[in-house]
């Protein structure tokens, strides 16, 4: 058995990640593949703690920097204690988030010195990257109807539209960065269609 993959899955508020994931989820195990569905911050009991308070918006508003360290001591644990040991097992690991969401939204949306994020990545990553990151894109207002429709906001999802916009085109700079892992979907279309573009992009992975 050789070493599964890693992949992410990263957009804005709304965008459908999570049902999206579930779908791919189920596809994959029909096919005999042993999936891990796992998200960020969190993942593990620790990293959900962290999460809690990352998400809390009764807490007062925390430094930036606090928030981008909190993110990254969650990762540490979620890749050190789940990550790795699934994909040393032979395990695929879908995640919903990873460290793109730390570059883009404590980077471009809170205006942190990407140098800084970077540095932080090396030393706590140490180079460990998904293998590939799936980026679902869709209009900010779309996917913050859906996250009203949905009921009580967290703390992220009081930020206002302009910030949104910010991290939209973060994610899609990215992409454009970083174009051997990154594969845009298009996620503003009907919810089966974006699931069908999903499965026939990770289907060319599995040969
Ligand atoms: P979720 O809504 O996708 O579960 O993610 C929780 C929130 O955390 C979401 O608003 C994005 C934010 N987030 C960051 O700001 N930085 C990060 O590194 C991660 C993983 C998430």
């Amino acid at each position: 058995m050789g070493r599964g993959r890693f992949i992410s899955f990263e957009g804005g508020e709304g965008v459908g990640k999570t049902t999206q994931i579930g779908r791919l989820a189920a596809f994959l195990r029909e096919r005999g593949i042993d999936v891990v569905v796992t998200r960020e911050p969190g993942g593990t009991e620790v990293g959900e703690a962290v999460r809690g308070v990352l998400l809390d918006k009764s807490l007062p508003a925390m430094h930036a920097d606090t928030e981008l360290m909190l993110m990254y001591a969650a990762r540490v644990e979620h890749v050190e204690r789940l990550i790795r040991p699934a994909l040393e097992a032979g395990q695929w690991v879908l995640s919903d988030r990873f460290a793109d969401a730390s570059h883009v939204y404590q980077g471009v949306g809170r205006g942190l010195d990407p140098a800084r994020i970077e540095a932080l990545d090396d030393w706590s990553l140490r180079g460990f990257a998904p293998d590939r990151t799936i980026l679902f894109d869709m209009p900010v207002e779309a996917g913050m109807a859906r996250v009203r429709s949905r009921g009580a906001t967290d703390r992220f999802e009081e930020e206002t539209l302009a910030f949104f916009e910010r991290v939209r085109q973060g994610y899609l700079d990215r992409a454009r960065r970083f174009p051997e892992r990154f594969v845009v979907i298009d996620a503003a279309r009907e919810i089966d269609e974006v699931t069908r573009d999903l499965i026939r992009v990770v289907s060319s992975w599995l040969s």
